[in-house]
């Protein structure tokens, strides 16, 4: 039987809604706090999250910890949306099915909406209860999220993407910049879950190579659907790299190659699993199809 990865993730996201809509201010001053739920709740497929928790099932990890990595992860992901968008950066008017966040409470609110939200993800996995998370793991995790979401990961990859717009890249640079903007939260995703347990290095270096091809196909697949999806199933504006002129795996590949290069990265991260010894990952193996075959 195929794994029920719909039913499976129902019940994980409960637990993750429920904690960023407890855990996300809504009396932060001044209107920060409507910015910065408007900008978390109701809305993404929260697949880093799922990341997260099938990798610490995957371990037979920590549960309490695993849900503030999550919810961590997916702050840091709300974040860089929010100034993905802002007019300095995509200037993008659409974000999950409603107006971007600068829209609706000014360039001013996103960019603290942003900044807060960043520092709310590092507060949710440093809780004064050491019991609930041990804080080696408090630190491990710290020291991974920060690590994938600065210099040489989201932020780093988001300032090669600016510099990349109207020049077209080559394969190894374009796979750089997506590694960084994308695919280092994805595999941090994967190895914080991986970090609320104790795992053998081997099946941490396998977890880590699911992760990064995981993660470079995510932004593969993203690329295509810029081009073969419409607004309303993205929830963003749809056709807007081409619009931007901003070098995809599209505009290098074409649509045909780009999507045979999804698979190959699909058929790798399968790999990976299979090699990891690891007794159950038909959670994760089911996130990697999902991440590839997707529509929105
Ligand atoms: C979109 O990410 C931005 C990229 C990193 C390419 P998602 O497609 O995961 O966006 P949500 O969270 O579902 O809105
Ligand atoms: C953004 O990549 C990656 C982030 C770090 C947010 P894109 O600019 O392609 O993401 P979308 O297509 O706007 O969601
Ligand atoms: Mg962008
Ligand atoms: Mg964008
Ligand atoms: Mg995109």
């Amino acid at each position: 039987m195929s794994f029920p990865l719909k039913s499976w993730s129902a019940e994980r996201l409960a637990r993750v809604e429920e904690a960023l809509s407890a855990w996300v201010p809504a009396d932060a001053p001044a209107g920060l706090g409507a910015a910065m739920r408007y900008a978390v709740l109701d809305g993404g497929k929260r697949l880093r999250p799922l990341l997260v928790l099938a990798a610490c099932e995957a371990v037979q990890g920590h549960c309490e910890a695993s849900v503030r990595a999550a919810c961590a992860v997916e702050l840091i992901h709300a974040y860089s949306l929010v100034h993905d968008d802002m007019p300095c950066m995509d200037n993008d008017v659409l974000r999950r099915g409603k107006p971007t966040v600068h829209v609706a409470y000014g360039e001013a609110g996103a960019l603290l909406a942003g900044d807060a939200l960043q520092a709310l993800a590092f507060e949710f996995l440093t809780p004064d209860d050491e019991a609930a998370v041990p804080a080696a793991v408090q630190a491990r995790l710290c020291r991974l999220l920060a690590r994938a979401a600065g210099h040489a990961g989201m932020a780093g990859g988001q300032a090669i993407d600016l510099a990349a717009v109207g020049r077209q890249l080559t394969e190894a640079e374009l796979r750089h910049m997506h590694r960084l903007k994308t695919g280092a939260l994805l595999q941090a995703s994967v190895m914080m879950g991986a970090a609320c347990g104790d795992t053998s290095p081997a099946a941490l270096a396998a977890l880590d190579t699911y992760g990064w091809a995981l993660g470079l196909a995510f932004q593969v697949v993203d690329d295509i659907l810029d081009v073969t999806a419409d607004s309303a199933t993205l929830g963003k504006t749809a056709g807007k790299d081409a619009a931007q002129d901003k070098p995809t795996y599209v505009s290098l590949l074409g649509l045909d190659r780009a999507r045979s290069h999804a698979e190959e990265l699909l058929a790798q991260a399968h790999a990976a699993l299979a090699a990891s010894g690891l007794p159950d990952t038909r959670a994760l193996a089911a996130l990697a199809e999902m991440v590839v075959h997707r529509e929105n």
